[in-house]
Formats: C-alpha cells, sequence, structure tokens
C-alpha cells in the first residue's frame, strides 16, 4: 500500500516490524520525538493559560466536523456538554468498524500523538474528569503503541495515572454506534440508546459525555498548533477543509489520501495511482456500506458532507470502494446487506427482520423491487440507530443505477 499524507510527508513511508510477539509494529513518533517538536506544548499552554471558548472559536473557524462520520460541528459539541454541569466524562470512539476505513488506524500507527494530545485538549475543555478510549480489538500493534504511549504520557506527568482508560472493543460493528459504545464500556451489552437524551447530556455513567472519534481529536491537536488555516485553506469545487479517503478496491494504489475535502472519486481515483490494471471504472462505495454504490457517471460529484444527499447517499467516514466492470454491483449490494444482517444487534424489528428479509430477496434471480421498497421503507423509518436506518441505501442505489443487473442472473453468479 502506497500512502500519501501531504501533512507529515516524512513519516509516511516506512512500516516496520519490531520484535513483538502478537504485533508488528510500526515505526511510529514516539513522546520523546513528539515533545522534541514542541508536542504537547499547547497542551501544557492552555492548562496553565488557556481559555476553552477561544480554542472552541478556532476550531469552529477551522471548519472541523465530526470525522466519525456523521459531521456533527466539533466544537459545538463543547458546548453542549459544558451546558451541563459535572462530572464530565469523555469516551473516544477508535472502534473504526465500517468496512472500507482505514484512516484512524492509518494516523494512530504512524502520529499517534498528534491523535492523544488533540483527546486532552478536548477533555480540557469540556473538564472531563476521565477519559475512555475505547479501541477496536482487531487493531493489535495500536493497542500497543496506546499502551506504551499512555504510560508514558503518565510517567512524564502530562496525565495523572488511570486518568487515560484504555478499552478494547470485541469485534462487533455496532459497538462503534455511540450510544451502544457507551453501553460496552459500562460493561453491558452494546445495544444503541433511543435519543434524546444525547450522550451529551446523559452519556457513560450518566453522566454529560463528550465524544469524539479519533481523526477528530488528531486535526484538534493540530488546529490548536498550527491555526485553523490547516484545514479552512483548502478549498475545491467550493467545499472547504480536508478530508482523509481510505481507498481500496480497483485502483492501482490503495492507501489513505489527504484531499481537499469536495474532491470528486475521479481525482479520488487519479491520486490513487488510477485503476488497476485491466480494470474499467463502474462504480464506488463512497462512505462505508451504508452509503450504497453510485454509478461512474456521478464522477464529478464533491465526495464531502452533505454533497451526496440529492444522491440518496453521504460520504460517511470517507471510505472509498471502487468497483469495476469485473464486479457486479448486485452482488456488492448483496454482501453489504448480509453484513447489516451479521452485524444488526437485534433490538427492534425492521432492522433485524427487515435485513434478512432484504437478504433473501435480493437472492432472487430478479428483484421484486416493490417488496424490496417497502421493507426499505419500514427501516428507513422505524429503526433506531443508523445502521438499520441506512441499510436500504445500497438496494435503493443499486435498484436505481443498475437495473439491468437485477432483471435477471448477474454475469458473476
Ligand atoms: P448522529 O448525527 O446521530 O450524531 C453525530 C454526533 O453528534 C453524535 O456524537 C451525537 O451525539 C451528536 N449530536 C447530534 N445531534 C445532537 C444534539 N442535538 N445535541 C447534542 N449532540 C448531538 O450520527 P451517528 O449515528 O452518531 O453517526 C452516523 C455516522 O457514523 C454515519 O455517517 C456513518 O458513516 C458513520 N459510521 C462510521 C463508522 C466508522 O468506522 N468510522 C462505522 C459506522 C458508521
Ligand atoms: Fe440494533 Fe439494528 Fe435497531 Fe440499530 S437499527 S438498534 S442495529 S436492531
Amino acid at each position: 500500500h502506497r500512502h500519501v499524507d501531504h501533512a507529515t510527508p516524512d513519516l509516511v513511508s516506512e512500516v516496520v516490524a519490531s520484535g513483538d510477539r502478537h504485533a508488528r509494529i510500526p515505526d511510529y513518533e514516539t513522546l520523546d520525538t513528539y515533545r522534541a517538536g514542541g508536542g504537547y506544548g499547547t497542551l501544557t499552554r492552555l492548562r496553565e493559560t488557556g481559555d476553552w471558548e477561544a480554542v472552541q472559536a478556532q476550531v469552529a473557524a477551522s471548519g472541523l466536523r465530526g470525522l466519525g462520520g456523521a459531521g456533527f460541528p466539533s466544537g459545538k459539541k463543547w458546548g453542549f456538554v459544558r451546558a451541563n454541569p459535572g462530572p464530565r466524562l469523555m469516551a473516544v470512539n477508535g472502534d473504526e468498524g465500517e468496512p472500507g476505513t482505514f484512516k484512524d488506524r492509518y494516523y494512530l500507527e504512524r502520529v499517534p500523538h498528534l491523535f492523544l494530545e488533540g483527546m486532552l485538549i478536548a477533555a480540557w475543555a469540556v473538564e472531563a474528569e476521565r477519559v475512555y478510549l475505547y479501541m477496536r480489538d482487531e487493531y493489535p500493534a495500536v493497542l500497543e503503541i496506546l499502551r506504551r504511549e499512555i504510560a508514558a504520557l503518565e510517567a512524564a506527568g502530562l496525565i495523572a495515572p488511570g486518568y487515560v482508560e484504555l478499552r478494547r472493543g470485541a469485534g462487533a460493528y455496532i459497538c462503534g454506534e455511540e450510544s451502544a459504545m457507551i453501553e460496552s464500556i459500562e460493561g453491558k451489552r452494546g445495544l444503541p440508546r433511543h435519543r434524546p437524551p444525547y450522550v451529551a447530556q446523559v452519556g457513560l455513567f450518566g453522566r454529560p459525555t463528550l465524544v469524539h472519534n479519533i481523526e477528530t481529536c488528531h486535526w484538534i491537536a493540530r488546529i490548536c498548533r498550527e491555526g485553523p488555516e490547516v484545514l479552512s485553506a483548502h478549498e475545491r469545487n467550493g467545499r472547504k477543509g480536508l478530508r482523509s479517503y481510505s481507498v481500496s478496491g480497483r485502483v492501482a494504489a490503495p492507501g489513505v489520501y489527504l484531499l481537499p475535502a469536495g474532491s470528486t472519486i475521479t481525482d479520488i481515483i487519479a491520486a490513487a495511482g488510477g485503476m488497476a490494471e485491466g480494470h474499467v471504472f463502474k462504480a464506488y462505495q463512497p462512505g462505508g456500506p451504508s452509503s450504497g454504490l453510485l454509478p461512474a457517471s456521478l464522477d464529478d460529484v464533491p465526495l464531502d458532507f452533505d454533497t451526496l444527499q440529492p444522491h440518496g447517499s453521504f460520504i460517511g467516514s470517507a471510505a472509498v470502494v471502487v468497483l469495476s466492470d469485473r464486479d457486479s454491483a448486485r452482488d456488492a449490494a448483496l454482501n453489504m446487506l448480509r453484513f447489516f444482517e451479521a452485524e444488526s444487534c437485534g433490538q427492534c424489528t425492521p432492522c433485524r427482520i427487515g435485513c434478512e428479509k432484504a437478504v433473501k430477496l435480493m437472492q432472487a434471480p430478479t428483484w421484486d423491487t416493490g417488496l424490496l421498497e417497502e421493507v426499505c421503507q419500514a427501516m428507513a423509518d422505524a429503526s433506531i440507530c443508523g445502521l438499520g436506518q441506512a441499510a436500504p441505501n445500497p438496494i435503493r442505489l443499486v435498484a436505481k443505477h443498475f437495473s439491468e443487473e437485477i432483471s435477471g442472473m448477474s454475469e458473476n453468479e
């Protein structure tokens, strides 16, 4: 995999194995190196003399939005959490489970302290008494790096012992849904909660809780150090900021590409070295399976928050998967629904039964589009969380854009 990160070009080239028994530990930036370059200077200064509202204004000026995928304005969350009386907590969502997404891992395996400093700045901003860091267990190298570096932060006196508690997920996709993650941290089954109340009001152990994604924290550190322009200075197709696209599928060089937000799929394929040899661009998943599949004809749409709404899709965590003339769109959609069926927590009927029924209907040589649409409507209207609400997207988009594949056996079957 070739990785291109315009922001930290000196840190992207090598991934070196170490002698660890469980995980290959890449050659990441350690606490000493990070501090030698001025790291944790911002946090120390803010803790001594900082004004959280000034930091919030900087974050707002940068245009930073939640990079777990929902794009909620990050600084605004701090205000919501602070509006509730303490003690307050912070939970970091490192359960990067969206198929095709690997940007958080990319940053954690290279520059973990940018994330950790950003996390601690956000925790400072809301006066969080404790931080719970929920990491997916499928990233053993990341877990090892975080264990080492959190211990190093404690030894350096930058955090009190136990201030940051590392928790491991156990492979359930739904535990990346923020309220299910909170249930999981509390030691319960990961079942999404109804909202309101939002976690900013009633979160972990009933306390007001700030929830941020890993990459969001990474950018908070950079905004505080380099100014809001680190994001806001970038513009493409009328969209501001940068987006870390995780690019995989039929491209020559899969990897994480930091590009201006508002890049089109044409820009992204070009950044990833073009199509793989012998493949012709046919379709793409713009942001995880919940975003469905779009046809190659929609190759001039800026891939940013809000811009895909008119097309029945969204950018989410920017997990771009490129399909070619050798792939079947209907098979891809079926695969996505099988994933949702397997990962549905099962607590609400429209999602539990809807995913199962959809999978059965999608296996027929010819789709019963009327009946499938009824199932989709019930799921979108009545599911508790985003999994069930967005699961219809691949079905609807394939029915709309690839109708020739659903009216008989596809070539690939
Ligand atoms: P959401 O829009 O419900 O919430 C986003 C965030 O804003 C949450 O932290 C929520 O608590 C907060 N929020 C929203 N309205 C609020 C209000 N009025 N007051 C206080 N806080 C408020 O979206 P959700 O369901 O959390 O996330 C959906 C996204 O997650 C999808 O776009 C999907 O792409 C992405 N996703 C990412 C994955 C990954 O691995 N990175 C995995 C699965 C989904
Ligand atoms: Fe669980 Fe699906 Fe309902 Fe979400 S929509 S709460 S995953 S059953």
